[in-house]
C-alpha cells in the first residue's frame, strides 16, 4: 500500500481560527508518500519504531491499527516545523494508508482522525491543517454552517466547521526562514495576549473579519484585492507578536515583486508566502536575503491511496 497527502499553506486567518474565527487554506503541490509493507517488527525507514523520532506514525498506528506489524517507508518534500504543515502532511498520509488497508478510507474520517493524531501529539489547535491536506485544494473553516460543507469538528467546547472553497490557480512563493517554528509555543504566546488584552481580541476578531471579506475576491480572482488583505493580514499576525526579523526581510523584499504577502502558519519562525506573477524574481529576492523559496502551486490533489499489497 503507497499513499500521499500534499503539504498545506494558511492563505488568511491563521491563530484566529483557534478561537472560532474563519480561516482559508489551500493545499499545496509539495506532498509526503508512505509505503507499507507487513513485516515481523514495526520499523519506519529501517530504524525500529519509537514514540519519540516517529511521534505521529507511532499514535496513529495505536489509534487505527491492530493487524501485523509494518515495515513503513516515507519520503517528503515538505520541510519539517516550516508552517507548511509537515506534520499534517505525514499524518494524513499514514492515517489514509492505515484506514485504506482496513477498507475505511473516507474522506471525513481520514481528516477527522487526522485532526485526533495531531491533537494527542502535540496539543493541535485547530483542524485546519489536518482537513486541508486531506481534502485539496481550498478549505475555508469557520464557526458555522455555510455553502459548500464538507465535515465538522468538535474538541471541547469548541467546533469547526468545514467547507470547500473555490480558490483561484494562484501563483505562490513560499519562503522557508531556516528557522523552526513551534506551533504549540506560538500559539500558547497568542493565547496569553488573548487571554489578557482586549486589543489582542479585536485583533483577531478583525483578522476574522478580512478572512470573511476576501472570499468574493477570491471568487473574482482580484488578486490587488487579495494582495492588499494579504498585507493587512500580515500586520495583524505582526502586532500578535508571530512575526521574526528574518521573515520580515524575506515579507518586504518579496513586495518589490508581488500583490502582497504575510506569513503564513503559526510564525515566530517557519515561513511566509507571497502572491505574485513573478515567481523567479521572488524566488530570487528570498534567496538573496539568506531564505530557502519554493515555488508552489495548489494540489487539486489531497490524499491519495494506491495499490493493495
Ligand atoms: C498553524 O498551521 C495554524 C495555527 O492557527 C494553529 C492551528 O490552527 O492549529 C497557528
Amino acid at each position: 500500500m503507497i499513499s500521499s497527502a500534499p503539504a498545506k499553506v494558511i492563505l488568511f486567518g491563521e491563530h484566529a481560527v483557534v478561537y472560532g474565527e474563519p480561516a482559508i487554506a489551500v493545499a499545496i503541490n509539495l506532498r509526503t508518500t508512505v509505503m507499507f509493507e507487513r513485516d515481523v517488527d514495526y520499523s519506519v525507514n529501517g530504524l525500529p519504531l519509537i514514540d519519540k523520532y516517529h511521534r505521529y506514525i507511532k499514535k496513529a498506528i495505536d489509534l487505527i491499527w491492530d493487524g501485523e506489524p509494518l515495515k513503513i517507508t516515507t519520503a517528503s518534500a515538505v520541510p519539517s516545523a516550516s508552517g507548511m504543515g509537515s506534520s499534517a502532511s505525514i499524518t494524513i498520509a499514514v492515517v489514509a494508508g492505515l484506514l485504506g488497508m482496513k477498507n475505511e478510507a473516507e474522506e471525513e474520517k481520514i481528516a477527522k482522525t487526522g485532526f485526533e493524531v495531531e491533537y494527542q501529539t502535540q496539543g493541535r489547535a485547530s483542524p485546519i491543517d489536518t482537513s486541508t491536506v486531506t481534502h485539496g485544494k481550498g478549505i475555508l473553516v469557520s464557526n458555522k454552517k455555510m455553502d459548500n460543507f464538507l465535515w465538522d469538528v468538535a474538541k471541547g467546547e469548541t467546533r469547526w466547521f468545514i467547507h470547500h472553497i473555490e480558490v483561484p490557480r494562484l501563483k505562490l512563493v513560499v519562503g522557508f526562514s531556516g528557522i523552526k517554528g513551534h506551533t504549540p509555543e506560538m500559539v500558547e504566546k497568542v493565547r496569553r495576549f488573548y487571554m489578557w488584552n482586549s486589543f489582542a481580541r479585536d485583533v483577531i476578531k478583525e483578522i476574522g473579519k478580512i478572512t470573511m471579506e476576501v472570499i468574493k475576491p477570491l471568487e473574482e480572482e482580484d488578486y490587488v484585492k487579495i494582495g492588499e488583505y494579504m498585507n493587512k493580514n500580515n500586520k495583524l499576525l505582526t502586532i500578535l507578536g508571530v512575526s521574526h526579523p528574518m521573515l520580515k526581510k524575506m515579507i518586504d523584499v518579496s513586495l518589490k515583486h508581488s500583490y502582497g504577502a504575510k506569513i503564513t502558519g503559526a510564525g515566530g519562525g517557519g515561513c511566509m508566502i507571497a502572491l505574485t506573477d513573478e515567481q523567479d524574481e521572488v524566488v530570487k529576492e528570498i534567496e538573496e536575503v539568506g531564505g530557502k523559496a519554493y515555488k508552489v502551486e495548489i494540489a487539486e490533489q489531497g490524499y491519495t491511496i494506491d495499490t493493495q499489497i
